[in-house]
């Protein structure tokens, strides 16, 4: 599929692509190096220690050395990247699509655009995280080290206050399930609450940490009735009805319900909302039976769920000690939080809840996650995943960077259909989309709305508002 139009780059000065590889991925690699740094000080100190009581430690001294490498290549990466150097080859490093992100790169140099301010955004961004990925799975010590969890975790605690007022919100709706299930007026207005929640929760990102103020992302996550129906006016394309529709269509039959698949973005905030959505889908619809979780197989993107990150949500959220407790947190929320993160224990253990990793095949189907491409290529690369999404009843693909991949990220006009915009992938399963604005591809929405924007709100196709 050739799409009719370019990708983002960063040659043009005014876009999102430019600012993100002068601003935003030096301070990414910046905190990276920053981070393996303090952990090699500390290992130097522990290390020290074991000295002055007459002993060694050959690992410990054999982590340093690796750490003191990993830090020398991502200097050695933000040096060339801020002169407009070639991206390297992807090392031979075991871990997978080394061949597939390599003859991409080749495809570039042959047209002179394999360098960090001329490869296309969405091919650039993701080869960095590839890169990420080969520092760490080259070393012995360091390969399973992810090092974007310590920022995961921490962001998470800080949302304490809006999971606990979700949990409340669960825990009233539980109580009221038999008045709920058989009315559908009802439940229509709650799954849009839940689809709301979720959009929202896709607000939380990690990466676009670096401009978005704490106060900012705390306002982000109150997500009160009030707060919501505010929000409306800020949502460009809203096909909830339809979707709505599609779901009622998915009536049990003969013993078939429907699976649902959610395309996991964000860890931590986002990541509850992912689960308290498929949890009201499975436990106060009649529609869905089960729901798959698709997570990314190595740290991604800053922020994006890893089965690590997945599993240890749970456990976080299971913890009596983890958050810390805020003038909105009561005993009684923190009860409901407990027992809906026991029903989703329970959902895991019975597959219900499933990691797409856990599924037949499942690292080889997660690994497209990873890969470079626009999802207009999953039919081709990912052959089985794609014939997997076409038994869902539902695909739900989270966040910006999914955005991108179905949109392929090209210079699409905005009044172009979403379906249009989503090439042969388009009609393979039925899909949602669920995302907040943050680069700069936009489709299916008017011109009209689109000249207002850019009139009034100068940032709004990147604003993540
Ligand atoms: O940095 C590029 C980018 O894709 C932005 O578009 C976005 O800020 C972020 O990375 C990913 O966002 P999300 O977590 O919503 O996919
Ligand atoms: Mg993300």
């Amino acid at each position: 599929f050739e799409a009719p139009y370019p990708p983002y780059d960063p040659q043009d000065k005014s876009s999102f692509a430019y600012e993100t590889v002068v601003k935003r991925w030096p301070v990414i690699i910046t905190n990276l190096i920053d981070h393996v740094h303090r952990l090699i000080h500390d290992l130097t100190m522990e290390s020290r220690t074991l000295a002055n009581s007459g002993s060694t430690d050959p690992a410990i001294q054999s982590k340093i050395e690796e750490g003191k490498e990993i830090i020398a290549k991502a200097s050695h990466l933000k040096y060339r990247m801020a002169r407009d150097q070639e991206l390297e080859k992807i090392p031979e490093d075991g871990e997978f699509y080394v061949h597939e992100y390599n003859s991409e790169l080749d495809k570039l140099a042959q047209v002179g655009k394999n360098t960090w301010f001329t490869a296309p955004w969405l091919y650039a961004e993701c080869y960095l995280y590839r890169l990420f990925r080969s520092y760490f799975k080259q070393s012995t010590w360091w390969a399973d080290f992810d090092p974007f969890y310590a920022k995961k975790e921490e962001t998470f605690r800080s949302s304490v206050t809006a999971i606990h007022q979700i949990a409340t919100t669960m825990h009233e709706l539980e109580t009221e399930k038999d008045k709920v299930v058989d009315d559908p007026d009802k439940l229509s207005v709650l799954f849009k609450e839940m689809v709301q929640m979720c959009l929202w929760g896709n607000a939380t990102d990690l990466s676009l940490l670096t401009h978005l103020t704490p106060s900012d992302i705390e306002h982000l996550q109150t997500v009160g009735r009030e707060a919501q129906q505010a929000r409306k006016e800020f949502i460009l394309k809203d096909d909830q009805d339809a979707v709505w529709e599609h779901i009622k269509s998915l009536k049990p039959q003969a013993g078939t319900v429907a699976r649902c698949d959610f395309v996991l973005d964000n860890a931590g905030f986002e990541l509850f909302t992912d689960l308290v959505f498929a949890d009201f889908l499975v436990t106060h619809t009649p529609y869905f039976s089960e729901v798959v979780f698709h997570p990314k197989l190595f740290p991604w993107f800053v922020s994006d769920v890893t089965p690590t990150d997945f599993y240890k949500t749970i456990e976080l959220l299971s913890s009596p000690t983890f958050f810390n407790a805020t003038m909105e947190t009561t005993p009684e929320s923190a009860h409901h939080l407990k027992e809906m993160v026991e029903r989703w224990r329970r959902y895991l253990e019975q597959g219900i809840f499933r990691l797409s990793t856990a599924v037949e095949d499942g690292h080889k189907k997660a690994q497209f996650w990873t890969g470079p491409w626009p999802y207009w290529y999953m039919e081709d690369k990912a052959n089985s995943l794609w014939r997997f999404l076409t038994e869902s009843g539902l695909v739900i693909f989270k966040g910006d960077l999914n955005y991108r991949k179905l949109t392929g990220d090209v210079k699409w006009p905005v009044t172009v259909p979403f379906a249009t915009a989503l090439g042969p992938l388009a009609g393979s399963f039925p899909l949602l989309s669920l995302r907040t604005n943050k680069a700069d591809v936009v489709v299916g929405i008017s011109q009209d709305v689109a000249d207002k924007l850019d009139e009034k709100e100068k940032g709004w196709r990147v604003s993540g508002k």
